[in-house]
């Protein structure tokens, strides 16, 4: 049964969700959450790879060198570990990426049972499969956002890092098909590296000036964080790749120029999603990456992240072990497993620098949601 999916829900869902997480944030500030094994509020954030597979060859990512496995769940898996999550989370965020969630069978159809439980849907994506048609299918399935990795407006140097000479033609076509159906927000990923410290700036002058709804920036880690399992826990491709081509030769005199920019842009009401205190943490580690100040920061995604990979398999980190499976078991009762407890007592002792990556910096921005919220808010007013 299709259903009408109005603006006004959808911001609905979102002012609810945007409250959720204020309340979250703080509560969990106060009682410094990270700090405990067990976490007394449920995960607000749920971040599904829904698949391995893809179709570019990122210098910066090796899910491609893996084969398609047919253990993946299917549809109607999807349907049941959704149920479940939504029966214990109420309004919620999933984000599905991958591998290119897009080369998924039947993603469309995950993606619009999500959305028709009234959970708050993303996909990240590298836009290579989005024609018109499936613009078209995206915009009227009710998701919140498509978030497009786009390193830089300069089509070699994305190219060059996407590992693929058509990769920037197709996202901006993708961006096209997208832009101006209402709906669906946009915003743009990019990752950090040598090659763009340059084109950030740019990149979110694009952001504005296109009516796009945010970016990004994602501090580039070692490629074997990105690494495959399969439906064991196990590793499957070789961890290949130190930091992609040394960051420590990043030119470091440009980058307090360029994150300094970037700040000033955001405190002008430049859509850039990262809290500054992220951007200044980011600038920090371009520059020394084994800069002691940053080990120094907790990692807080003991309270906060409940990964998913192709198979089910719960993570709280995306390098250790799976927790559980959420087709075999209730994800609440994961959550509260003696396995979760243990891995919690290991994030607290670990020092790695991916607790910089989006997904694990996790820091209240309330001035940048209520501006996210005004933003929506005047869009469904034109
Ligand atoms: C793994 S991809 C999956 C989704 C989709 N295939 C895409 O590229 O948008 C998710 C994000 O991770 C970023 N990424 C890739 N390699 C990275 C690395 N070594 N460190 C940090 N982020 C990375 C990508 O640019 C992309 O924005
Ligand atoms: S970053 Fe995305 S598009 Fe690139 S290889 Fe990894 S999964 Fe594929
Ligand atoms: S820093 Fe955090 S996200 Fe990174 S490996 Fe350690 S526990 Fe996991």
């Amino acid at each position: 049964m299709s259903k009408i999916y109005s603006d006004k829900k959808i911001f609905m869902l979102r002012a609810k969700l945007g409250s959720r997480y204020i309340w979250k944030y703080l509560a969990d500030e106060l009682i410094r959450a990270h700090k405990f094994d067990r976490s007394p509020l449920k995960p607000l954030d749920v971040v599904c790879d829904i698949t391995y597979n893809c179709n570019s060859k990122c210098l910066t990512c090796f899910r491609w060198a893996s084969a398609p496995d047919p253990n993946e769940l299917g549809l109607e898996d999807w349907k049941i570990v959704i149920e479940r999550l939504k029966s214990w989370l109420g309004t919620f965020t999933i984000t599905f990426s991958g591998g290119e969630p897009f080369l998924k069978k039947d993603m469309m159809d995950i993606l619009r049972f999500a959305s028709g439980k009234d959970i708050v849907v993303g996909v990240v994506s590298n836009g290579s499969l989005i024609d018109e048609a499936l613009a078209k299918a995206i915009s009227s399935s009710g998701i919140d956002a498509v978030c497009f990795s786009l390193n830089s407006l300069n089509p070699a140097v994305h190219n060059k890092t996407r590992g693929s000479d058509r990769s920037f033609a197709q996202v901006m076509s993708a961006i096209e098909n997208l832009r101006g159906r209402g709906k669906t927000r946009l915003a743009i990923c990019a990752t950090v590296i040598r090659e763009n410290i340059n084109d950030l700036a740019g990149l979110a002058e694009f952001v504005a000036s296109n009516g796009l709804d945010g970016i990004n920036f994602q501090p580039l880690m070692e490629a074997s964080i990105i690494r495959n399992f399969d439906k064991d826990g196990k590793s499957t491709v070789p961890p290949k790749g130190k930091l992609y081509e040394g960051l420590e030769k990043t030119n470091t005199e440009n980058v307090d120029n360029v994150f300094e920019q970037l700040i000033a842009m955001k405190e002008k009401g430049y859509p850039i999603n990262n809290p500054v205190k992220h951007l200044r943490y980011i600038s920090m580690y371009l520059k020394n990456p084994d800069d002691p100040r940053l080990s120094a920061l907790p990692c807080k995604i003991g309270p906060k992240n409940f990964l998913l990979d192709p198979f089910g398999n719960v993570r709280i980190c995306q390098v250790m072990e799976p927790i559980g499976n959420v087709m075999a078991e209730l994800p609440q009762k994961i959550w509260n497993s003696e396995k979760a407890r243990k891995q919690r007592e290991m994030i607290r002792s670990c020092n790695r620098a991916c607790r910089l990556l989006n997904c694990n910096f996790k820091e209240l921005d309330i001035a940048s949601r209520v501006r996210r919220m005004m933003r929506l808010l005047k869009r469904r007013q034109k």
